[in-house]
């Protein structure tokens, strides 16, 4: 037998879908859909443990170790860039990072505001257009920047655009499609080869089933 992979999942909707998706592809472990606040669960026959952690936090599990794989958004690799192996494009939780803001509003004369969690894409983006710009970083609800005025636009995840839509708000450009990705830490993938090459080629094979 081989040795056991730690395993990191998002806790939440798209952690549900990844489970369903590592136990289609021979990696089970019926007491994860018991329910109930256990955060630790390993599989009967010790081929996985699953450990369920905030989506944003899992990189950093994955980084240091903690975790030897775990599925992450592109959105916080883009964002947050740990030093960690990206092994596949699991195609789940698919959304796109973009620039919101009023429709038809005309932007000030000075430095463009952008509002946004994710701080270092919206920079990158802008570095790439040559524009220089005022990142306004904050934690959540960001859609209330442009309507109160505290920036012009907003550079955020949009799923199926109903924050926008009921708020009145549109997508302005996109910046990069995003979707959940499986990663592995560095010194795991030298020692733990042969477990992660297996799991990566069962996951191919789950996602083309
Ligand atoms: C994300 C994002 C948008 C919303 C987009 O927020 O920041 O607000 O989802 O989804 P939609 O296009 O399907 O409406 P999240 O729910 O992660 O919460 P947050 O406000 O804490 O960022």
């Amino acid at each position: 037998m081989g040795e056991t992979l730690n395993v990191a999942l998002p806790k939440g909707r798209l952690g549900d879908k990844v489970y369903k998706l590592m136990e289609s592809a021979g990696y089970g472990c019926p007491e994860v859909l018991s329910g109930g606040r256990k955060l630790i669960f390993e599989s009967p026959e010790g081929t996985v443990r699953y450990f369920f952690v905030k989506p944003s936090d899992v990189a950093i599990y994955v980084e240091r170790g903690a975790a030897d794989v775990g599925v992450a958004g592109k959105d916080i690799l883009l964002e947050y860039c740990p030093e960690v192996y990206e092994l596949l494009d699991l195609g789940l939780g698919k959304c796109r990072m973009c620039v919101c803001g009023v429709p038809g509003r005309p932007m000030g004369a000075g430095k463009l505001r952008v509002a946004t969690k994710f701080s270092k894409i919206a920079r990158d983006y802008y570095a790439g257009l040559g524009r220089s710009v005022d990142i306004i970083h904050l934690n959540g609800s960001i859609e209330l920047a442009p309507i109160l005025g505290l920036s012009d636009v907003i550079v955020d995840i949009v799923e199926t655009g109903a924050t926008l839509r009921e708020n009145g708000l549109g997508v302005l450009s996109e910046v990069c499609p995003i979707s959940a990705r499986l990663i592995a830490n560095k010194v795991s993938y030298k020692f733990k080869y042969e477990e992660l090459t297996e799991l990566v080629r069962r996951l191919r094979g789950a996602l083309e089933a």
